[in-house]
């Protein structure tokens, strides 16, 4: 299975896409991993939760996707060592509008990144279904959808399910290159749980067997802008996502 090129994508918001990007890209940097993270998102939460602050930078996913510049000279080192980032700024919200008239716009990511030498690289997108994000589809072979345990976790679920088809053609089997992370588990919420679970059935195969828990470190290490591991690495979350990252590696 080809699975070097991983886009985190829920057009629901704050269902754990950053969390999941900063950590799972951490966890896999962890294992000798030469590693890029893309930051797609104008929020630019994984450029800042990475410690990177929005204006120390002269480069960024803004001057690649309006070809200002080649992706390697956007590239910066974090802290963790195999672990980079392509960092993002507000300004990317004006360059997807401006990308609109564009012809082949959905395949400029892809183009960018196909001159880059890393074992993975993983994009962490925007919670909306426009150009950013279509971009990444195209440009990725493999798709990590974080779910939020709760009442509106399929919110929108299948449409995201009918665009990934839409971009990947439909002639691939689902199960070569999705898997769904559930986020936000708390094992006291049985109910909502269930509910989740029952509604989830038809993609039960997609299912990451990892579950990430609630974990008060996670929402805190990205205040401390660092990824888990390095805040509280005796953590639930720090357990989890190495947890989902060697899951991810058996693949
Ligand atoms: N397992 C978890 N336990 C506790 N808090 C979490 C967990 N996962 C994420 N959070 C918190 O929930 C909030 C939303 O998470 P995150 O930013 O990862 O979502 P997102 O999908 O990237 O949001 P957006 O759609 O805005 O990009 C953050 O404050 C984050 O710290
Ligand atoms: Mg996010």
């Amino acid at each position: 299975m080809n699975k070097n090129i991983i886009a985190v994508i829920n057009q629901k918001g704050g269902v754990g896409k950053t969390t999941t990007s900063i950590n799972f890209s951490a966890g896999l940097a962890r294992k000798g991993k030469k590693t890029l993270l893309i930051d797609l998102d104008p929020q630019a939460h994984s450029t800042i939760g990475l410690g990177i602050e929005p204006e120390s930078f002269t480069a960024s996913i803004i001057d690649v996707l309006s070809k200002k510049k080649p992706i390697l000279e956007t590239i910066l080192p974090t802290k963790t060592e195999n672990l980079f980032i392509v960092p993002s700024h507000i300004r990317l919200d004006k360059i997807e509008q401006q990308l609109a008239p564009e012809l082949f716009r959905e395949t400029f990511l892809k183009k960018a990144i196909d001159s880059i030498d890393f074992d993975y690289i993983v994009i962490d997108c925007r919670p909306t279904l426009g150009t950013l994000t279509i971009n990444a589809l195209y440009a990725s072979d493999f798709i990590v959808v974080p779910c939020e345990m709760g009442r509106y976790a399929l919110d929108g679920f299948s449409d995201l399910m009918e665009t990934i088809d839409h971009v990947k053609n439909g002639d691939f089997d689902k199960a070569d290159f999705i898997r769904i992370v559930l986020t936000k588990y708390d094992i006291r919420n049985k109910v909502s749980n269930d509910w989740v679970i029952q509604q989830l059935e038809p993609f039960k195969h997609l299912i990451f067997n990892t579950y990430i828990r609630r974990n008060e470190a996670l929402n805190q290490s990205q205040m401390a802008q660092e990824p888990i591991f390095d805040f509280k690495a005796d953590s639930i979350g720090a357990q989890d996502y190495e947890q989902l990252t060697n899951e991810f590696l058996r693949l």
